[in-house]
């Protein structure tokens, strides 16, 4: 109880920390095209995926972990909704959750957990290298934390990325975001693409 305790704190401060880190690079001069990474990876549903995939369609990028306790499987709940309401336009989106923890999230891990949700929400996952390259792009924290019992949680950056076709940053969707405001912004992003 007082790991779980501990764990779901950890949660709620990164979502705080997340957000901080995010403002600190939004703060920095540029307008948004300093996002991206070249990368290689692999899709849950099987496949590789690059970043030259990611261009051309308005997409959400989200970063987390299968074993996340809260901000994760809300987040991938919420963007379920999200779908859902969007109706014929939510195939003009593309989601991909990229995991932070890709020596537990193989990519059948990460398809038995994904199957839980929207089957349009695709899993990336790969080298630990691979993975690091698109954090960075991406300015996203995360970081191991060692639990009391050996295992360990990792603290990450709790926004959903809303990126353009051309692979700018339009901006996020915070943590719990209210469900209207979201649509408006799922909305917007989706008219960049037009
Ligand atoms: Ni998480």
């Amino acid at each position: 109880m007082q790991t779980i305790r501990i764990v779901l704190w950890a949660c709620v401060a990164l979502v705080g920390a997340g957000t901080a880190w995010l403002f600190l690079d939004s703060s920095l001069p540029g307008d948004g095209n300093d996002f991206g990474a070249r990368f290689e990876l692999s899709r849950a549903d099987g496949g590789v995926i690059t970043d030259d995939d990611l261009i051309g369609r308005p997409h959400l990028m989200f970063f987390g972990f299968t074993n996340c306790p809260e901000v994760c499987p809300t987040t991938l709940f919420e963007a379920s909704g999200w779908l859902k309401q969007l109706g014929d336009d939510a195939d003009k989106l593309d989601v991909y959750f990229v995991t932070v923890d890709p020596e537990r999230d193989t990519a059948e891990v990460m398809r038995d957990y994904l199957g839980a949700f929207d089957p349009r929400i695709v899993g990336i996952t790969g080298p630990v290298e691979e993975i690091e390259k698109v954090t960075k792009g991406y300015h996203v924290y995360y970081k191991k934390v060692p639990l009391e019992d050996g295992d360990y949680t990792v603290d990450h950056t709790a926004s959903v990325y809303l990126m353009k076709p051309d692979g700018s940053f339009m901006g996020t969707i915070a943590y719990a975001e209210n469900p209207d405001t979201a649509i408006e912004k799922l909305k917007r992003l989706l008219e960049s693409g037009a």
